[in-house]
């Protein structure tokens, strides 16, 4: 796979999310094939593996420290804390205070089995939060050798202006395909604006992008698709005309719709850096295999006219993925 820059940290240009291995998808698989699967992201050239003390909680960064150690020094290991307290964390100071926020890096770095992270993001940053402060401890790590750089995920643009004028961030990773496009308006100019990198997560749309899924599939335990609303039957139904657009350029091209889908994200900005999450060895050949998809001007036009043609029903918001119970509520813009 060809490499891609968050700012100053180069990466292959898609990379693997690691959250399904232990959360927010329902079923998971065992640990010693969530880790043959990692390796299989590697050997195809991914270098940008996601975490976050979040997902599990704590457990997703066990398991990605343990499979990404035998190649740890090759690749680009980002994580996440929340601003909320995760289970045994608390401390009089706050989650949002440095002592809260070192003690997570410190717990992270000793759960991911390495000395440093390479991109570490604020996971959500609250609209009463003072982001210059953490951009200020985030500096600190930086010179301790800590981290490399750092991040901020779903945040605003005023969020992101402040913070980057105390300690530049490298990348702000949101949620970003083609059934959520609302970071185009602001956000993404943004980025490129500041030289920061987007990491596009939920890029497949939850899979929906794939056209695998159907509005019969059931979906069980802690899987984010019994809530969100874009999984909704009715939405499922309604939202038919994105797949239609996908496989008749598929047909075209002799790619997958989920292939078109991220090759059609690679061609519009080269920022931008996809994290789909797959836990089959043929959805990460498929998926990895976009990279090798070259849109045509032309083509790549066609399907922006198109696709401002299409509404959108149903989205995935932190407030439907609450009523799950599985993640702690935090407060957000
Ligand atoms: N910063 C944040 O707040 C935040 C939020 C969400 C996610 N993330 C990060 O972003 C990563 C990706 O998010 P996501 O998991 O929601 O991404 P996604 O790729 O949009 O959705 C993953 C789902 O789509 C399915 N899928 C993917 N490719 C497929 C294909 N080719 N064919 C059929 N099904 C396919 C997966 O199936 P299987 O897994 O069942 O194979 C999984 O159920 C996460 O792992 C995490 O690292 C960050």
């Amino acid at each position: 796979m060809q490499k891609r820059k968050l700012r100053e940290i180069e990466v292959s240009e898609i990379g693997l999310g690691c959250m399904g291995f232990s959360h927010g998808y329902g079923a998971i698989p065992t640990e010693e094939e969530s880790i043959r699967l990692i390796h299989k992201a590697y050997e195809l050239g991914c270098t940008l593996f996601d975490t976050a003390e979040a997902y599990g909680p704590f457990v997703n960064e066990e398991l990605t420290g343990k499979a990404v150690k035998p190649f740890r020094d090759k690749i680009v290991l980002t994580t996440k804390f929340v601003p909320v307290f995760q289970e045994g964390q608390e401390i009089p100071e706050g989650k949002l205070s440095k002592k809260g926020v070192t003690n997570a890096l410190n717990d992270s770095l000793k759960r991911l089995q390495t000395d440093y992270i390479d991109i570490y993001y604020e996971h959500r940053v609250p609209q009463d939060s003072k982001v210059e402060d953490v951009a200020e401890w985030m500096g600190e790590f930086i010179k301790e050798g800590k981290i490399r750089a750092w991040g901020q995920s779903q945040s605003t643009v005023e969020q992101i202006r402040r913070a980057h004028a105390v300690t530049p961030l490298s990348a702000v990773q949101s949620e970003y395909s083609m059934m959520e496009r609302m970071f185009e308006k602001d956000v993404i100019p943004l980025c490129k604006e500041l030289n920061i990198g987007f990491v596009a997560f939920s890029p497949m749309a939850g899979g929906f992008l794939s056209g695998k899924y159907d509005k019969n599939t059931k979906y069980k335990g802690d899987d984010v698709r019994r809530v969100i609303t874009r999984f909704m039957p009715e939405n499922v139904e309604k939202n038919q005309p994105m797949l239609d657009l996908l496989n008749e350029v598929a047909a075209k091209k002799g790619a997958t719709p989920a292939q078109i889908s991220l090759a059609w994200m690679l061609h519009k900005n080269n920022f931008v850096v996809p994290i789909p999450g797959m836990r089959k060895v043929e959805r990460i050949v498929e998926n990895f295999g976009a990279a090798n998809i070259v849109l045509t001007d032309d083509e790549f036009n066609n399907i922006e006219k198109e696709l401002n043609k299409i509404t959108i029903y149903g989205n995935r918001t932190d407030e439907d993925i609450h009523k799950l119970g599985t993640v702690k509520a935090i407060k957000i813009n």
